[in-house]
């Protein structure tokens, strides 16, 4: 995983929970970095695992919710860092099913060693949109927080639902409805 991902998030705790909880879930993990992330750095997913459980554990929040809310900071920090990518796109529609064929594509050419979702569509019409996520991290709702982000940023507004394909989300089915 990405360094940028662990530096915004421990910013992003610091920011809602203070410096203290930061130590605090870094001294709770056994981390191979020591804690240590640059932005451009690559470290186990497993370290992020063991932030958000701890991280989890202290504030009683889900670690689902903790994702979403983190995904909807990452947003922000994407469209200032990738400009150009959002630009492409007038419509969310359009941008969401273009992650996989566009979007994660021009990232794996910055990031070579990026770990990414497939997000696989099913079916797609103007104001809807289904599509499969895949991955072993199980970041669904990660995905959920930056879907949200992304209709705010074109001023529209959805209905987007989870469906489990397999109980430990490593396989979830999004069904998106624009209002
Ligand atoms: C992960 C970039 C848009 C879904 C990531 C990572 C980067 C990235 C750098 C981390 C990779 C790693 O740590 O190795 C971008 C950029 C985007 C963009 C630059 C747009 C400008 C989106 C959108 C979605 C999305 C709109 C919507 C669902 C995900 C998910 C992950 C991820 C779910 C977590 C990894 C996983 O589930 O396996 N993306 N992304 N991304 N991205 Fe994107």
């Amino acid at each position: 995983m990405k360094g940028i991902v662990f530096t915004e998030f421990l910013d992003l705790v610091e920011q809602k929970f203070g410096l203290e909880m930061v130590d605090d879930i870094i001294n709770q993990s056994d981390l191979e970095s020591g804690g240590i992330y640059t932005a451009v750095g690559t470290y186990k997913f497993s370290e992020m695992l063991q932030l958000l459980q701890h991280l989890s554990a202290n504030t009683s929040i889900s670690i689902d919710d903790l994702l979403l809310i983190y995904a909807e900071h990452f947003f922000s920090v994407l469209k200032e860092s990738y400009p150009g990518l959002l630009d492409t796109y007038k419509d969310p529609i359009e941008m969401l099913s273009s992650i996989e064929n566009h979007i994660h594509v021009e990232v794996r050419k910055i990031y070579p060693d990026a770990e990414l979702p497939t997000f696989d569509v099913i079916e797609k019409t103007e104001n809807s949109l289904v599509m499969i996520y895949k991955s072993s991290r199980a970041m669904h709702h990660f995905g959920l927080g930056l879907m949200n982000k992304t209709f705010e940023h074109f001023n529209s507004k959805a209905t987007i639902k989870i469906e489990k394909i397999r109980e430990d989300g490593t396989e979830v089915m999004f069904i998106i409805n624009k209002n």
